[in-house]
């Protein structure tokens, strides 16, 4: 089984690596677009005219399926893509059901790039998880460039961190997959206070199950 990997940058590396130890069998191939690197700014017009010919490559390269490990392009046009490629897509969104289902004080943060924010489908998660939950969205809009280039300002990530906490929220959901890459530190901030939701446990899932109706 041949699973491609597709973000605009590393976000997709940690999603890959994931997905690797647990389907140790697997072949995973990524793609990344780092010379248009960030999605997180770009309309979704945009989007899809980057990211249609980088998944025809990888549908012709013999994917079983592709996981669009970004959070951009799935809250975005997914349903283009779906229409276009008859090789499954999983998509990764932010967690809002889980984190709007578990919030013990009902304030959640969402920590995401701004297209990913402005997004119809994010919206929707939005009106029908999180209904009567406050959803607080700290601008994390130079969060992803900053990872991608290793160049990451700690006190910036405390500040926006700290900033969610201060006004209560109890979970913290990592709806960019570059993030996935400071997990640590933001779990290190918000310990005793928050929990924090990244999806890699969920994506598995689905690739098993998305693979378990191919075979
Ligand atoms: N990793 C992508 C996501 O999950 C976006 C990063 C970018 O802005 O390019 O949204």
């Amino acid at each position: 089984m041949k699973i491609g990997v597709f973000d605009s940058g590393v976000g997709g590396r940690s999603v890959a690596r994931a997905i690797g130890r647990a389907l140790p069998d697997a072949v995973v191939v990524t793609r990344e677009d780092r010379q248009n690197l960030p999605y997180g700014t770009k309309t979704p017009e945009q989007l899809l005219v980057l990211v249609e010919p980088i998944l025809s490559g990888m549908a012709a390269e013999g994917c079983d399926l592709i996981v669009i490990a970004c959070n951009t392009v799935s809250t975005t046009i997914i349903r283009e893509l779906r229409a276009k490629f008859t090789v499954p897509l999983i998509a990764v969104e932010p967690m809002v059901k889980p984190a709007a289902g578990s919030s013990k004080v009902g304030i959640i943060a969402v920590c995401a790039t701004p297209t990913t924010l402005a997004s119809r489908r994010y919206n929707s998660l939005k009106r029908r998880f999180a209904y009567g939950v406050e959803v607080l969205e700290p601008d994390c809009s130079d969060w992803a460039t900053m990872i991608e280039a290793n160049q990451i300002d700690h006190d910036v990530i405390a500040k926006r961190i700290t900033e969610v906490l201060d006004k209560g929220a109890d979970v913290i959901v990592l709806g960019c997959t570059h993030y996935h890459w400071i997990e640590a530190e933001i779990v290190a901030l918000a310990k005793g206070r928050a929990k924090v939701l990244q999806p890699e446990p969920a994506i598995i899932n689905q690739v098993k199950r998305v693979l378990g109706q191919l075979t």
